[in-house]
């Protein structure tokens, strides 16, 4: 965190801190899932770092999914319409799913999703996110396995972009708002 570009006010959530936190959400969800088999939905393209750091903690089998929706665009704002990009591969009647997201901001996406994969007849559904916004808690999401409660600012890093960008990073940070106002 020595060197910050200007686009970024600070960091929020370390690449260090993430890492405890995923191991420890990992331990977890292999008691929580003993003798089941267990599906990963990825969320693209946020959930992308996530997935990966967090998989790999695991001790436990699993199968691994993605869906691709956006509610975001190019914007700061969500849409209010979540879009389906790229569904999933995997049916998901009597599954065990687990829905991994980078984010819960306005809970949009989320809930949507948790309707969506229920009406497809999966046997569980929980949710493992990194972050969660404020907001979330005007909408009942019922988010298992969190990582970190975080104030009403513009974050990007670990797979969260502004305009496709800034997803590389390994930390999570704050957007200067003079980037996207
Ligand atoms: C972001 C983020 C979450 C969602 C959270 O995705 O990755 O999926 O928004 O916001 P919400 O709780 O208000 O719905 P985005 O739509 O930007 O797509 P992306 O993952 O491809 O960046
Ligand atoms: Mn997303
Ligand atoms: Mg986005």
């Amino acid at each position: 965190a020595a060197d910050i570009p200007d686009d970024l006010t600070n960091v929020l959530v370390t690449e260090e801190e993430i890492d405890a936190k995923l191991a420890e959400l990992a331990r977890r969800v292999d008691a929580d899932y003993a003798g089941k088999n267990l599906l990963l939905v990825g969320v693209l393209k946020g959930a992308v770092m996530v997935m990966a750091d967090f998989a790999r903690h695991l001790e436990r089998h699993m199968e691994m999914d993605w869906m691709a929706v956006s509610s975001y665009g190019a914007g700061t704002k969500s849409s209010g319409v979540v879009q389906i990009r790229k569904d999933l591969d995997t049916d998901l009647h009597g599954r065990h799913v687990l829905i991994v997201e980078d984010i819960i901001d306005s809970g949009l996406t989320l809930s949507w999703l948790l309707e969506n994969f229920e009406a497809r007849g999966a046997e569980s559904i929980e949710v493992l996110a990194l972050l969660r916004k404020p907001d979330a808690a005007k909408v009942q999401i019922d988010c298992k396995y969190l990582g970190f409660d975080i104030p009403n600012e513009f974050v990007v890093g670990y797979g969260l972009d502004y305009a496709e960008k800034y997803r590389n990073l390994r930390d999570v940070a704050v957007l200067a708002p003079h980037v996207y106002s």
